[in-house]
Order: C-alpha cells, then structure tokens, then sequence
C-alpha cells in the first residue's frame, strides 16, 4: 500500500469524508434529470484527441466523465484515492479499468499501460482538492504519463463561488507547475463549453507535452 494512504488524504477526502461516492453520483443524477448537460468535460475532451486514443481520468471519482467517453470510443483508465468513488465507478461500469491510487505516486505501469496516454483529464476540481503540497508531484506525475505531444487537461475553480474548498491555487502557479513538469499552456476556456477564458472563477487549461 503506497505511504499516501495512511498520510496523505486529499482535501477531497477531508470535505466528503468516507461515504461520499452515492451522494456525489445522486447529485449528478439529478442534475441529468433537471435537463443539465452532464457530459461537457467529455465531450471537450472527445473534440480535442480522435476516437480511440488513450485517456486517463485522473481523480476519475466515480466514473461520470470516463464512462461517457468510454462510450465515445475512448480507451480509458479511471484512477482515484477514495474507496467509496470508486465503489460507485466499478458498478455502473465493472467492466472498466478502476484503480485506486494516488496521483501524486501515478505510473502508467501501475496500470498496466506500456505507452504514454493521448490525453489525461482531471476534472472536477482534482488540483484544488489534492493534498497540500503534492500539486508540484501530481502535475510531474500527470506530464510523465503523457506521450510527447499528449495532452493535460484540468477543469477547476478559483474563487468561493466555484469551489468547495477556500481558494489557494491560482493559474499561475498551476501555469507554473505545469512548465516545471515540461507542459506548455496551448488554450484556456471559462467552460467546458470552451466559451472564452474571461478572468472568471472558473478555467479549464489545455497543456501539452
Ligand atoms: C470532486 S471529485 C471529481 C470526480 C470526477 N473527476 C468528476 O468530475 O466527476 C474529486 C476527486 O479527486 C480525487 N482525488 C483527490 N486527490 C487525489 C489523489 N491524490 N489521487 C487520486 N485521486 C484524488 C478524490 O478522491 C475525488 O474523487
């Protein structure tokens, strides 16, 4: 078992505590049924890399972005630290790839993955969420998993309004990150819509290897 287990929990795991995966698919759920598009991250993603290419859901919870792209045609792989997601992953999709590890040990070997990944998704807030002080190692960890010329893409908030946690990342330490593991920003959107970054609460950034 990696040391993180035992000592390095996410912020994640702090704010929903151990039986978070049933209310966070239910929340999903029920915004499907309001008539939201729950499918955005996925179809930003399918719009970027072509069918078939290989995509690691990073922080993959429990399976809402990776299921729709697996059903897109993608060959995807779903890692996440907490038990109770990935519960939830594995029986909407049990014959999916679901692992529970923590990104900032991340190998695609522990995976079973020779090749480098197309694109790695990390939606839903992952960067905000991880443990203080790992996101230099989770951003070095995610590049390292890509092929050259592959794909980052994270999805997350910069201010209260679009965060469950009190803000402390910024892009330009993400920006940052990213450059020191060898990452260069090609686009940045205020939605998964792509609608225009407008200095906004919300970015999704697009990185390449
Ligand atoms: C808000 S959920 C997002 C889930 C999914 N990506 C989505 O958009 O529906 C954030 C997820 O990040 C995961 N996470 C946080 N830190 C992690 C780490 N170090 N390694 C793996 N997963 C992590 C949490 O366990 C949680 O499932």
């Amino acid at each position: 078992m990696p040391a993180s287990y035992s000592c390095l929990m996410s912020r994640w795991s702090d704010l929903a505590g151990k039986a978070s995966g049933e209310d966070y698919a239910a929340r999903f759920a029920d915004l499907a049924r309001s008539g939201k598009n729950v499918h955005g991250e996925a179809g930003f993603c399918a719009a970027l890399v072509p069918t078939g290419a290989r995509v690691l859901d990073a922080g993959c919870g429990t399976g809402r972005v990776m299921i729709r792209l697996a059903e897109l045609g993608y060959e995807c792989v779903g890692v996440d630290l907490d038990a109770s997601m990935l519960a939830v992953a594995r029986k909407q999709a049990p014959g999916l790839p679901w692992f529970q590890l923590d990104l900032a040990e991340f190998e695609p070997a522990l995976v079973g993955v020779a090749e480098g990944f197309d694109l790695v998704v990390a939606a839903g807030n992952i960067f905000p969420l991880l443990a203080p002080g790992t996101e230099a190692a989770v951003t070095e960890r995610l590049s390292a998993a890509l092929r050259p010329g592959g794909l980052l893409v994270a999805g997350f908030g910069l201010d209260e309004a679009h965060l469950p946690v009190p803000p402390g990342l910024t892009l330009s330490d993400y920006d940052d990150f990213c450059a020191g593991a060898g990452l260069t920003l090609v686009d940045r959107f205020a939605t998964w819509d792509a609608d225009p970054y407008d200095d906004g609460g919300y970015a999704v950034s697009v990185h390449r290897r």
